[in-house]
């Protein structure tokens, strides 16, 4: 696809996130609470995360009726037009639940492949509501933060590297995570836990974390946020160093990346 179609479909994006992200911070006013738990009892979801997305998906159903939609609430529509959309409504839904303002509306556009492993990303923005930030990217059209570029730091060693991550919802994938990170925690600078997958993944981009990864993050919490952190210079990988899929996902500066992939991969992981 051309970067003028990418662009059209960032705009598009654009449009239809800051919508969501209004009607999400307005609902949030209404007062928030959990409708129903799905992987365990602290994966939690609220009437707020089904009703934007139904918001989403029909915003992009007006404009785009043949593309395909993959969203964290509902049934995987599946289009005719080759271009696919992957939705968070919220990502980030506990810190949105608590009332700390860091969640976010995270909407990509891909074609190709239904899979991360082999989708290609056309165009992404990641909003928060809260601080009003819209994050966004386009293939080969660079990333941005409220229209300024973005470029992820360079040339830090991991002793020194900020490192974002995140936990899962279930016991026994969070102790194996917690043992992952006992063997991370004593080699970097420090670590931040900031409950939203796809900011973690612009802070990066932003300079406002040097590194991230996470185990077991679902194709929509990191499909937009892996465009921006790329466009903004960061490798995004995976499993044995090819690309981002439910069982790891990194993202950093090359260098960065590597030394972080090598210290995972003695803790054990396959990075
Ligand atoms: C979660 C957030 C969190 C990450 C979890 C995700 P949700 O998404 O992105 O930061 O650690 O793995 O499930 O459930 O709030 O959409």
């Amino acid at each position: 696809m051309s970067e003028d179609a990418s662009a059209a479909l960032l705009d598009l994006a654009r449009r239809i996130a800051l919508e969501a992200a209004e009607f999400a911070i307005e609902a949030r006013r209404g007062g928030v609470s959990v409708a129903l738990t799905k992987s365990s009892p602290v994966d939690i979801v609220t009437a707020v995360d089904r009703d934007t997305e139904a918001l989403i998906r029909r915003l992009v159903l007006e404009a785009r009726p043949d593309d395909g939609i993959i969203g964290e609430e509902d049934e995987t529509r599946i289009g005719t037009s080759g271009v696919d959309w992957v939705i968070d409504p919220i990502d980030g839904t506990v810190n949105f639940l608590y009332g700390i303002p860091a969640w976010s509306i995270s909407i990509a556009v891909v074609t190709g492949s239904a899979d991360p492993a082999r989708w290609t990303a056309l165009a992404a923005v990641v909003v928060n509501p809260s601080t009003g930030e819209v994050f966004e990217a386009s293939a080969g059209g660079g990333a941005r933060l409220d229209g300024q570029p973005l470029q992820v730091n360079t040339n830090v060693p991991l002793s020194h590297a900020l490192v974002g991550t995140g936990f899962g919802y279930e016991a026994e994938v969070r102790r194996a995570q917690a043992e992952v990170l006992l063997e991370l925690l004593p080699l970097a600078r420090d670590i931040r836990r900031m409950g939203s997958a796809a900011l973690d993944l612009c802070a990066v981009a932003a300079g406002r974390l040097d590194a991230y990864y996470e185990r077991g993050l679902n194709a929509w919490d990191h499909a937009a946020g892996a465009l921006i952190a790329q466009e903004a210079g960061a490798r995004v990988g995976g499993p044995g160093g090819g690309a981002a899929t439910f069982d790891l996902a990194i993202a950093a500066a090359p260098g960065l990346y590597e030394e972080l992939a090598g210290a995972l991969r003695r803790a054990g992981v396959d990075a």
